[in-house]
């Protein structure tokens, strides 16, 4: 079903955006040329509201065998294309949350396709390999015309994982093992260090801690969510480690108008972690590393200067700590460069870049000094999917030669002025809109607004995703174009009317 669909180019209109000219007093957006014959629908069309009937039967069936209370709709992933997601009651949507920052070249793009259907990949289609023990002989090959290819400044290896919460959970106990080892002064552990971790008592398991920010999301596994301090019920009865946590900055918008206060606000937050550090080696719980993400995501689309994550990592290294960066919803391209810590403009950004979600697979690129000194330590039964790699090292391809970087950068500068335009009309309801290329979010005025402007705009055939106690965050794809901005736009100013 889906190649003969493939097969059907929708030819857009060039002409006009037709949402523009479908209802009386629309938005001022304009339409943007579209110049692009792509395997796509021209815009969304909604038959049902979201859940529909098949949708909600479905839930109902599966609800029999698991928790269901997540399910937004159940999808046809056959019939969706580009940026937009159909699902089972044929509804069209024009998808800006992407499971949730995770598709990077949209739907059923023609060139992944091709590549699946190719049958010299169908070995690696069918075999899932233990790669740690076994690997398959185009491994080195694949792993790096896909992750050493856009390897972060200063790194040349990677580890790969399954998913972004086993990525930083192995990550950090990189970090633990290479601080334990630089504690020795030799990697040869004695006789009591093996004792001792065998019944998790110091010093074979050691009073290390990892330091993170309120607000920061690093997954839900035991020692991620000792780091992740974004939501209540992420967290709730799930004992944790007595860690150090710092505030991220809390900057006031627009950035221009308070330049002087966010620096303040950077500095006292730089100056408390110094605090932490210090206080947490006197408690005999030294800090082996620090965690952040470039932006924080889950936690509300939170920002920092380039010059706070500076000072951040010389922190890190005046102490002694490893610098991990979380680029799992950062990374990929979305922020308008391949990862987010680029913007910093650093030569030695970090000791360690976790990644997945638009990378397909998981994993973390590190130093060459947080190599684990010796085979299992570091390691599970699949430790990634070359399958992930192959297709990643082909979107890698298409982000080239499609320049969708230079597409993010585009789409991204009329999706942040969109949004300025729109808190301007609607101040009671928006404000703080913010954004690195199309990696956006805006502030409503409460968490119950937030979430009836998403329902109405999912009605609308436009997905959005929440984040924080009250933003909403955009998400699309790296194929997400202006033409698609302006669609958006058009729409969400109706919804936005609806509710005023
Ligand atoms: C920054 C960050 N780190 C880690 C994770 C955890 O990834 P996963 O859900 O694949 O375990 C997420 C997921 O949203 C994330 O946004």
């Amino acid at each position: 079903m889906a190649s003969s669909l493939i097969g059907r180019q929708l030819v857009l209109s060039l002409q006009k955006n037709m949402w523009l000219g479908a209802a009386g007093c629309r938005y001022v957006s304009k339409a943007a040329p579209q110049t692009l014959v792509e395997c796509e629908y021209d815009g969304p069309s909604m038959k049902t509201s979201v859940p529909g009937p098949r949708s909600q039967e479905l839930t109902k069936q599966l609800g029999e065998i698991q928790n269901v209370g997540a399910i937004n709709f159940f999808c046809n992933y056959e019939e969706s294309r580009g940026n937009y997601l159909v699902d089972v009651d044929g509804n069209r949507m024009l998808d800006i949350y992407t499971q949730i920052s995770s598709i990077p070249i949209g739907y059923n793009h023609p060139a992944l396709l091709k590549l699946m259907t190719n049958p010299n990949n169908l070995s690696t289609l069918v075999n899932r390999p233990a790669l740690g023990i076994l690997p398959p002989e185009n491994f080195p090959d694949k792993i790096t015309e896909s992750l050493i290819s856009v390897a972060p400044s200063g790194m040349t290896r990677v580890q790969t994982m399954a998913c972004g919460s086993c990525s930083n959970e192995n990550a950090y106990k990189a970090m633990f093992i290479w601080y334990r080892n630089k504690e020795r002064g030799h990697n040869t552990p004695s006789e009591e260090d093996l004792n001792t971790c065998m019944i998790n008592k110091s010093p074979g398991c050691p009073d290390l801690s990892i330091l993170s920010f309120m607000g920061g999301f690093h997954g839900r596994t035991m020692g991620t969510l000792a780091t992740t301090h974004s939501k209540a019920i992420h967290k709730l009865d799930v004992p944790s480690f007595d860690w150090p946590i710092a505030p991220f900055p809390t900057l006031q918008y627009p950035l221009e108008e308070f330049t002087r206060e966010n620096e303040q606000e950077e500095a006292r937050c730089l100056e408390e972690v110094e605090d932490l550090i210090v206080k947490w080696r006197q408690k005999g719980r030294p800090v082996a590393g620090i965690v952040i993400e470039p932006i924080q995501a889950e936690g509300g689309d939170n920002h920092a200067s380039a010059n706070f994550f500076k000072g951040l990592r010389n922190i890190a290294s005046k102490h002694g700590c490893a610098f991990h960066v979380d680029e799992v919803q950062t990374g990929g391209g979305t922020t308008g460069k391949f990862w987010a810590h680029e913007h910093w403009g650093m030569d030695d950004p970090a000791d360690i870049v976790s990644f997945s979600k638009k990378l397909l697979t998981g994993g973390y690129y590190h130093k060459y000094e947080l190599q684990a000194d010796k085979p299992y330590r570091i390691f599970n039964t699949w430790m990634g999917d070359p399958t992930k790699n192959l297709i990643l090292a082909e979107v890698l391809n298409v982000i080239r030669r499609e320049h969708l970087l230079q597409e993010v950068n585009r789409s991204g500068k009329v999706l942040l002025n969109g949004l300025y335009d729109l808190q301007a009309r609607y101040p009671g309801v928006l404000s703080r809109a913010r954004g690195q290329g199309t990696f956006c979010a805006i502030d409503v005025c409460s968490d119950e607004t937030r979430n009836s402007i998403l329902l109405k705009a999912r009605d609308k055939g436009i997905l959005l995703g929440g984040c924080g106690d009250r933003s909403i965050r955009f998400r699309p794809a790296l194929v997400f174009k202006e033409h698609h901005v302006h669609m958006f736009l058009n729409i969400f100013n109706d919804v936005l009317a609806q509710i005023k």
